[in-house]
């Protein structure tokens, strides 16, 4: 064992006792980094690549249809570059302890009233607040080469009640992803809504690929309702449908995001709108997640597709926008920033806001007593055409 392992060892024991913290502190630090203090997971035609930092997914590589191999997603380079990054999560971390706005911090649960910390003007709280999962360094459980397991004891982050204990375990086997985020609440009642952002472009920003999703195509068979929301973005409690042919229609067949998006609006030059919505997943009663895939995210360019398939009941989808979180390309996806455009994020998830909805009668998906464990289980499939 090298010097600087065992000092790494012995800190992070001292660092663990002395906060109170996790107790696997100390097998974190014995699991092997690549180059960029990243771990990898490998199997037959997939490797991804995981930072502490948020949990977050940094590199998926797979080969595209001329067998060239493609970083898919989006990320930085070195591990700890995303602690720079203003966003919530962190790109493309885990999202807890409540993916989505919760419209305002207070609630209650069997007549006990919680005020989560919010630091917003418009007091509403995102993806678990500011100090939520995604902004956290997390430790590592387990890691083999086609898994690891991160683990959280949640010391009620943000203001949420309780201190539960949650864990985020990624398997691959071939051609597949599947991630399983669990939580059981310890003490007390807790709202909870996990997810893990990803943020695909299925072209790996090729040379000779428009370098956005604008060409890829989307199918959300399940989803011909989605969440109205207001002019911030948090859900009113409405929900609308999706017509036929209309720009939100992705559950007839598979759209060009571009053709969905396009702005008819500007006669000068193409223009688009970002889509940021939260669609309903609304299969016939009885189902299983394995029925079929709540989204199907292909480029006929790379000849790249990915399903997910996902025990949760909405996906929230969004583009990429360059805004104050722009992002520069990882050195194996070109030069330059991220446009506009550059990438799209399918979070699965419970139904957003169902904590300030009990009309939706979502107790059961909202609230995790400490009588049950809660378990948010998604598959990604990939395929090449
Ligand atoms: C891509 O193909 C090459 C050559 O066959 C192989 O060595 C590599 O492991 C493949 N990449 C992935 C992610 O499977």
């Amino acid at each position: 064992m090298q010097w600087s392992t065992i000092v790494a060892i012995v800190f992070a024991a001292i660092k663990s006792a002395w906060s109170g913290g996790s107790p696997f502190a100390v097998q974190t630090v014995l699991y092997p980094l690549n180059e960029e203090n990243k771990y990898i997971i490998e199997s037959e035609g997939v490797r991804l690549a995981f930072t502490l930092n948020g949990g977050a997914l940094s590199n998926l590589w797979i080969n595209d249809t001329h067998g060239i191999e493609r970083d898919i997603v989006l990320g930085f380079d070195q591990a700890d570059d995303v602690r720079g990054w203003v966003g919530n999560p962190w790109l493309n971390g885990v999202i807890g302890r409540v993916a989505g706005f919760l419209k305002d911090p207070d609630y209650e649960i069997n007549s006990v009233r919680y005020t989560i910390a919010t630091d917003r003007p418009d007091r509403t709280v995102y993806n678990g607040g500011e100090t939520g999962w995604g902004r956290r360094v997390l430790d590592v459980a387990s890691h083999s080469q086609n898994s690891i397991t991160f683990v959280v004891f949640d010391r009620g982050w943000g203001g949420f009640p309780g201190k539960p204990a949650g864990c985020i375990t990624h398997t691959v086997t071939p051609y597949e992803w599947q991630l399983s985020l669990g939580l059981v609440a310890v003490h007390s009642p807790t709202p909870v809504s996990l997810s893990q952002q990803v943020f695909w472009n299925l072209d790996g920003f090729s040379s000779t690929s428009t370098k956005t999703v604008l060409e890829h195509t989307l199918k959300l068979p399940y989803s011909g309702l989605r969440f109205a929301v207001d002019q911030d973005g948090v859900p009113t409690g409405d929900i609308l449908s999706n017509p036929e042919n209309s720009a939100f229609d992705f559950w007839s067949k598979h759209q060009r995001i571009g053709d969905a998006l396009r702005d008819g609006s500007s006669r000068t030059r193409e223009r688009y709108r970002q889509l940021d919505d939260t669609f309903l997943v609304m299969r016939p009663q009885p189902w299983k997640m394995e029925d079929g895939p709540a989204a199907i995210l292909a480029s006929e360019h790379s000849g790249i597709q990915v399903e997910l398939f996902t025990n949760q009941e909405s996906l929230h989808v969004h583009t990429w926008k360059a805004g104050p979180d722009s992002v520069d390309l990882k050195r194996g996806q070109g030069q330059g920033r991220v446009p506009d455009f550059g990438a799209v994020s399918m979070e699965m998830q419970n139904w957003p806001d169902s904590l300030h909805h009990p009309e939706w009668q979502r107790q059961h998906e909202t609230i995790l007593g400490t009588n049950r464990i809660y378990g948010s289980y998604s598959t990604f499939k990939f395929s090449i055409d």
